[in-house]
């Protein structure tokens, strides 16, 4: 199979790009920057430029670019303006391309797109499936739009599979090497209550989720692209602190990151969402790690003792 990936060069396309690799089908990645490689192509989304011809050959689309979410801890109105254009702009362009080449029966017929865990919104204890409905907020608003700017492709009678991804939690992601440093200087601890649940999901797995996805043609629409076994985050703080061998005694209490970070704690720290892999199960998809702490120790290169 030959599929096109947009945002290859981040954390999940490039182990993805590997993996698609290794398991003998070809890549060809799409970039804003300038290609220094025969594989890749450039694209523009925030201009709409996107070159029908150089999707016209894929069998598959798995579209991921998109401006990170966690890379400023606190969101100006400009932030927050390019977190939804990137995402909602992007796929849209995806999407219609794709359903233009659709038009002249020519194109890829499959597109996974990168989707986001926050779709629910904050819920509790409330045992998320694919069916519950969206959830409100920042981030829940600008995922149901982002899922949504898929249509034209799905209109055009393309499969579309958006994957509701959670946190990877990856040594080399951008979220666990900054927690497993503050775990090391004896600051790490649990945020608020520590009942809020993380819908985690390790690389391996996403990736997996992805090619999943791609070769599964029972899977269309939304996705959940989580582990089996969500923890709360005062069970993640117990387990990281278990795994490094590290103290866990400190309590963040909520008003602190809330004081410091504003809706961007409210939404990335304090946000509570149990979430079920129901399609990824149903559809015989085999987690190779369906719990946290054998993830943390492969990741972290911390075996435990046999
Ligand atoms: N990692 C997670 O924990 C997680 C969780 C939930 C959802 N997701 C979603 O999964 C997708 C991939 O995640 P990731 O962690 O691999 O992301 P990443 O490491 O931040 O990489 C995303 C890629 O998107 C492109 N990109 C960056 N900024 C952009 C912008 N402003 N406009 C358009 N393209 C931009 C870049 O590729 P080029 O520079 O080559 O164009 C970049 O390599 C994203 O859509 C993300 O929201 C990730």
């Amino acid at each position: 199979m030959l599929v096109a990936v947009t945002g290859a060069s981040g954390l999940i396309g490039t182990a993805l790009t590997r993996r698609l690799q290794a398991e003998g089908h070809q890549v060809l990645r799409l970039t804003r920057s300038r290609p220094t490689a025969a594989d890749q192509v450039q694209w523009d989304p925030a201009a709409g430029q996107l070159d029908p011809e150089a999707l016209a050959k894929a069998d598959a689309v798995v579209h991921l670019a998109a401006k990170h979410i966690g890379d400023q801890l606190r969101w100006t109105a400009r932030t927050k303006r390019q977190i939804l254009q990137t995402r909602v702009e992007g796929t849209a362009l995806v999407a219609r391309t794709m359903a233009e080449l659709a038009g002249g029966s020519g194109g890829p017929r499959v597109l996974v797109c990168a989707s986001g865990a926050h779709y629910y919104g904050d819920r509790g204890d409330e045992l998320l499936t694919e069916a519950s409905s969206g959830g409100r907020g920042f981030l829940a608003d600008v995922v149901q739009r982002w899922e949504a700017a898929a249509d034209p492709a799905r209109s055009a009678g393309l499969r579309v599979v958006h994957l509701r991804t959670g946190p990877v939690q990856d040594a080399t992601g951008a979220g666990l090497p900054k927690q497993a440093l503050m775990f090391r200087l004896g600051i790490g601890g649990r945020f608020g209550s520590g009942r809020q649940w993380l819908s985690w999901v390790a690389l391996d797995d996403i990736t997996g989720a992805y090619l999943h996805a791609l070769t599964n043609d029972d899977l269309a629409g939304p996705v959940n692209a989580v582990a089996p076994n969500p923890v709360t985050n005062a069970e993640f703080t117990t387990t990281l602190a278990r795994v490094l061998r590290r103290p866990a005694v400190l309590h963040v209490p909520a008003f602190a990151p809330k004081l410091v970070l504003g809706e961007f704690a409210d939404e990335m720290l304090f946000a509570s969402m149990r979430i079920r892999p129901s399609r990824l199960l149903e559809t015989g998809y085999r987690f190779r790690f369906p719990d946290l702490e054998p993830a943390l120790r492969h990741t972290l290169g911390r075996p435990g003792r046999s």
